[in-house]
């Protein structure tokens, strides 16, 4: 697997040719530590795009001052192997420098959708998050973007981002990727002891009652109360927020019903875990149907 380090690289002697021989390029932002939850990204990219890029870069500006970057795992050589095994066709694994030279001052922000949710208890998060991927979308000028559905937020803030800035690149967003007991695969699992590990499932089983009470017609305030309710249970959580909110405008549902989707942060000890579950209107007409 190519491993390419620098944009004038990637540039001039990869993507120029692969888009002179008329072949869809896609890409598969990561920051590493690649997981299934990537590789199902990758392997989606590899059906739909002739070549697909694979970022590397973990990004120090959507960390906060007290938040994990320094211990965030860093693992290129694996990451290579798997991404290649997925179906990746080139590693770009930026240096800082490259991405941020010292004299950086160009930021790009998306307003309103990301002041709630996750926005509103990391400052700065999503500043980082979409200047870094405008950034990796002007590098690799690619066809298509692929995004797991577990950071909704952030899916959705960055379809917002290309349509605002009139980027010619289709988002792709897919399903989170589960553990056989629910738990959403991510990279931050790892931090979890045993006991954390066997807690954490809960988030998942929390927002499925959830989901449950919202397609018997129950209103988004219902839905959040469900789910708080059952993760007091768990005394291990420590619940950031739950959030029955709109799928497109993630504003909160309140006393509206479906569509919504149901999101979640809790800690459990230092580990800081998200979820969701999106209740869509056409699946509960299907199941009526069915
Ligand atoms: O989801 C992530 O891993 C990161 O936020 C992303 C999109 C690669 C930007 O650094």
């Amino acid at each position: 697997m190519r491993i390419v380090e620098t944009i004038s690289e990637l540039r001039v002697s990869t993507i120029a040719q692969v888009r002179a021989s008329g072949k869809l390029v896609g890409l598969v932002p990561t920051m590493g530590a690649l997981h299934a939850g990537h590789l199902s990204l990758i392997e989606a990219a590899n059906q739909r795009d002739d070549f697909v890029v694979v970022s590397v870069f973990v990004n120090p500006t959507q960390f906060g001052p007290d938040e994990d970057y320094q211990r965030y795992p860093r693992q290129l050589a694996r990451d290579a192997q798997l991404a290649e095994q997925a179906g990746g066709d080139l590693i770009f694994a930026p240096s800082r420098a490259e991405m941020y030279p010292d004299d950086h001052s160009t930021w790009v922000e998306v307003e309103e959708l990301t002041e709630g949710l996750c926005g509103s208890l990391r400052p700065g998060h999503f500043r980082g998050v979409t200047t870094v991927v405008t950034k990796l979308l002007n590098i690799v000028q690619p066809d298509r973007a692929y995004f797991g559905e577990k950071d909704y937020q952030q899916l959705i803030v960055i379809k917002r981002l290309v349509r605002d800035l009139k980027m010619p690149v289709e988002i792709v967003g897919l399903p989170t990727v589960r553990e056989a007991d629910g738990l959403a695969v991510s990279t931050r699992n790892q931090y979890l002891d045993t006991q954390q590990r066997a807690a954490a499932p809960r988030l998942y089983q929390a927002l499925q009652h959830g989901a449950q009470a919202a397609r018997k017609g129950a209103s988004g305030t219902k839905v959040e109360s469900v789910v708080r309710k059952l993760l007091a249970s768990e005394l291990r959580f420590t619940v950031q927020y739950v959030q029955a909110v709109d799928l497109e405008t993630l504003q909160p549902r309140g006393q509206a019903g479906v569509p919504m989707v149901i999101t979640a942060a809790a800690y459990l000890g230092d580990t800081r875990l998200i979820d969701n579950i999106k209740i869509e209107e056409d699946a509960i007409n299907a199941e009526n149907d069915g």
